[in-house]
């Protein structure tokens, strides 16, 4: 066993690093009270070749492995996670599925473009909708319908809560074809935003995450072509599924670097205060904390580490993505509040940004499956 990261591993960490600190760190704060998009980060993000950082530089990605795609996003997530999100919708949902269960025509068409984030010079990105107003964690029981006409599918319906909703050009959509089939009646198709009848609706106005812009979407007799279907007919919930397993690898990393970076601020902050004629760090109380924080951030890292690890050996990683998203979410939402509380008053305010990470760390345990959802991925396949 070898905890020891490649030179290669090492430059992209840094890379990552740098990009946060100079690209993402100036205007975040301002970009979190607006709500505002951070269009200019993830272009430079496109730039440096992580929004396609594992897709086969022959369909235009950065042919990274998972390993240096957990360091990138944890480094990119202590510091602003409403890029890293973007940059993990794409990554792993959009991109990877594509890649995996795409046809040779879907791939020339649109992974090319996606994995390097533009098209024509301009942004060109993806989102994956799966959720509705009333399909969430029981996500088979969908009731947008793409009907079979023939030479098209014809969608109607609505998705919820879609992450890069507005900023996207394509949507890999999930509906149901054959609801007598259940789960096995549902497909996933590639929905160009500009088709006539998809309605980008209203931006959710969030507790975290701010600059992420979340919609629903609405699809009004949409035509869909039917080359645009992944996979065979019915493929569609096991596409769903497979491909979140991957997400959540990078949402785990995600609330990684959300825990990480509230760490790294409050052992910063704890040798600077003074209080009872000593800094802070010099109190037990705040010792013990920082004690905890470490270990809980480690014990994240690794388990991102593993399931990344388990991905690039084509192992069956489901499980473990599931353990280092349930971990990782409560860790970073566990992390973020100590840290606030180790800022005293200065944490409740947003220019120390502990506040920020711990608005931010919410969602880590809800999307890409809450942590219920994680937990009967991992007790059904310890059970079985
Ligand atoms: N791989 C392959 N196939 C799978 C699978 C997997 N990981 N998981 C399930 N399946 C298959 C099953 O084998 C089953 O097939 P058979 O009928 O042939 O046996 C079929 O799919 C149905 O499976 P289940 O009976 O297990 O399904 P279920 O209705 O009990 O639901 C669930 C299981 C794990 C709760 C699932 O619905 C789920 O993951 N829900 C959460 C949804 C979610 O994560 N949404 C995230 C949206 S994207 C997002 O949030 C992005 C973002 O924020 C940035
Ligand atoms: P529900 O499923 O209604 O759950 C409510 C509560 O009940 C939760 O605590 C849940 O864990 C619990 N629960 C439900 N079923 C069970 C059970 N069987 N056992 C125990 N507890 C249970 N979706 C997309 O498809 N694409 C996106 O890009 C996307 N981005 C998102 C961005 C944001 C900011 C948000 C808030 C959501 C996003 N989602 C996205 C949706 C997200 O995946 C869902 O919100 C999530 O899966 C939970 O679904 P729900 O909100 O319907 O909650």
């Amino acid at each position: 066993m070898d905890f020891q990261l490649n030179e290669e591993h090492l430059m992209i960490q840094k890379a990552a690093r740098d990009f946060a600190q100079t690209e993402c760190l100036p205007g975040v704060i301002e970009r979190d009270e607006l709500q505002k998009f951070p269009k200019e980060q993830v272009e430079k993000l496109a730039d440096l070749g992580f929004m396609g950082m594992m897709v086969d530089p022959k369909y235009g990605g950065a042919g990274m492995d998972a390993i240096s795609y957990v360091l990138a996003m944890e480094e990119v997530s202590k510091v602003d996670a409403s890029v890293s999100v973007a940059m993990s919708v794409n990554n792993s949902l959009v991109c990877w599925g594509l890649e995996t269960f795409g046809s040779e025509e879907q791939k020339q068409k649109y992974l090319v473009p996606l994995a390097q984030g533009k098209k024509d010079g301009q942004l060109y990105i993806g989102a994956f909708l799966l959720s509705e107003p009333e399909a969430g964690s029981d996500a088979s029981s969908q009731r947008t319908t793409a009907e079979d006409m023939g030479d098209h599918y014809l969608l109607n319906g609505t998705k919820n809560w879609i992450t890069n909703g507005n900023s996207a050009s394509v949507y890999l959509v999930i509906a149901q074809t054959d609801p007598a089939r259940g789960s096995h009646g549902i497909n996933a198709f590639i929905v160009d935003k500009n088709l006539p009848g998809v309605v980008v609706g209203a931006k959710e106005n969030k507790m975290g995450i701010r600059g992420s812009d979340t919609h629903s979407i609405l699809f009004n007799d949409v035509k869909v072509p039917k080359e645009n279907r992944i996979g065979a007919d019915g493929f569609g919930f096991t596409f769903a599924m497979k491909t979140l397993a991957g997400g959540r690898i990078g949402i785990a990393s995600q609330a990684l670097g959300i825990a990480s970076g509230a760490y790294e601020l409050a052992l910063k902050y704890s040798k600077e205060r003074k209080a009872f004629g000593k800094e802070i760090m010099h109190h037990q109380a705040i010792q013990f904390k920082l004690a905890d924080m470490a270990t809980k951030v480690e014990a994240a890292r690794l388990l991102c580490l593993k399931a990344a690890w388990e991905k690039d050996q084509q192992k069956d990683y489901t499980l473990s993505s599931s353990m280092a998203k349930v971990f990782a979410s409560e860790a970073a939402m566990w992390v973020s509040t100590e840290a606030v509380q180790i800022h005293g008053g200065y944490g409740f305010v947003k220019e120390y940004h502990v506040e920020r990470l711990m608005r931010d760390a919410k969602i880590t345990q809800i999307y890409e499956g809450t942590s219920e959802v994680q937990r009967i991925v991992i007790s059904r396949a310890i059970l079985k």
